[in-house]
């Protein structure tokens, strides 16, 4: 029987009281159809019975799941109906990865518009609106918005703003990491061939190759996003998955960010803020 491995984290934001939540990301559940084998099962073949126990560990501790997407691997019957019985009835928080609008994995052009024919699908059995979302938690702002693609949006920054003025400090749950050196290059060693992190400089996506250096390339709105999120102290904390490995780190504007490893093997991560 697989068991799941808690990290706890604490983090100062000088609150003055305690506020938890279960950080899960990237279960990564692969369940086929009757008759459409994907081939994708082996490799997340403990992803539910990590779920289950992460699910589990929420209800007991009375905690609300910070879930930061790639819930679902891909977009099958099996999945959807997995994701109801399961996810929706846990108190979850939801950031989408970019497998929540993956219909076959590697079998289509990621982007715009296939996110938005993709989300569809998917949205009818994730808890939450997508695009943005937020809930505040005894003080503490849990704010989510789709960066699934290494991009965000003028709307998601002016939406964020808003959030920002309300004057709670604020938890950002981001499927993709902000890029730092720190992590990039803790990737890089791992030996992949591109870092995985959003707002990557030339430097860096130079030397990818070319499908990830379209992909992971900033547009101008992304770096202004980025640029804000870094300057804005109201955000105090950026909760992470998509990179499937365990990292901590300071911002340059002095947040925290959190990056938990995919709960398919068995991650999950209590966050402590105080
Ligand atoms: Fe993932
Ligand atoms: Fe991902």
């Amino acid at each position: 029987m697989p068991e799941l491995k808690i990290l706890k984290t604490t983090v100062d934001i000088g609150l003055g009281h305690e506020v938890k939540v279960l950080h899960v990301t990237d279960s990564h559940i692969a369940l086929d159809d009757e008759g459409d084998e994907r081939g994708r099962f082996k490799y997340f073949s403990n992803a539910e019975e990590y779920f289950h126990q992460t699910c589990a560990y929420a209800k007991e501790n009375g905690l609300t799941m910070l879930n930061t997407g790639d819930l679902l691997d891909a977009h099958t019957e099996s999945n959807f109906a997995f994701a109801d019985k399961y996810l929706l009835s846990t108190d979850t928080i939801y950031a989408a990865g970019n497998h929540d609008f993956c219909h076959f994995v590697g079998k289509a052009k990621e982007d715009y518009a296939y996110k938005w024919e993709r989300i569809k699908y998917s949205a009818p059995h994730l808890p939450n609106n997508l695009y943005f979302y937020s809930r505040v938690i005894d003080g503490v702002n849990f704010v989510t918005l789709d960066d699934s693609y290494y991009l965000m949006t003028e709307g998601q920054i002016e939406l964020l703003r808003a959030e920002a003025a309300r004057g709670y400090p604020i938890v950002l749950g981001l499927h993709i990491p902000l890029f730092t050196r720190a992590q990039a290059d803790q990737i890089l060693a791992n030996g992949n061939k591109c870092a995985f992190l959003m707002g990557a400089p030339r430097e860096y996506t130079d030397k990818y190759p070319s499908d990830r250096d379209r992909q992971q390339s900033p547009d101008e709105v992304t770096l202004r996003a980025i640029e804000y999120i870094n300057s804005e102290p109201q955000i105090k904390a950026i909760v992470t998955g998509h990179t499937h490995i365990n990292f901590e780190e300071k911002l340059p504007g002095g947040a925290i960010q959190i990056t938990t490893a995919g709960g398919y093997h068995g991650y999950a991560r209590e966050i402590t803020l105080v």
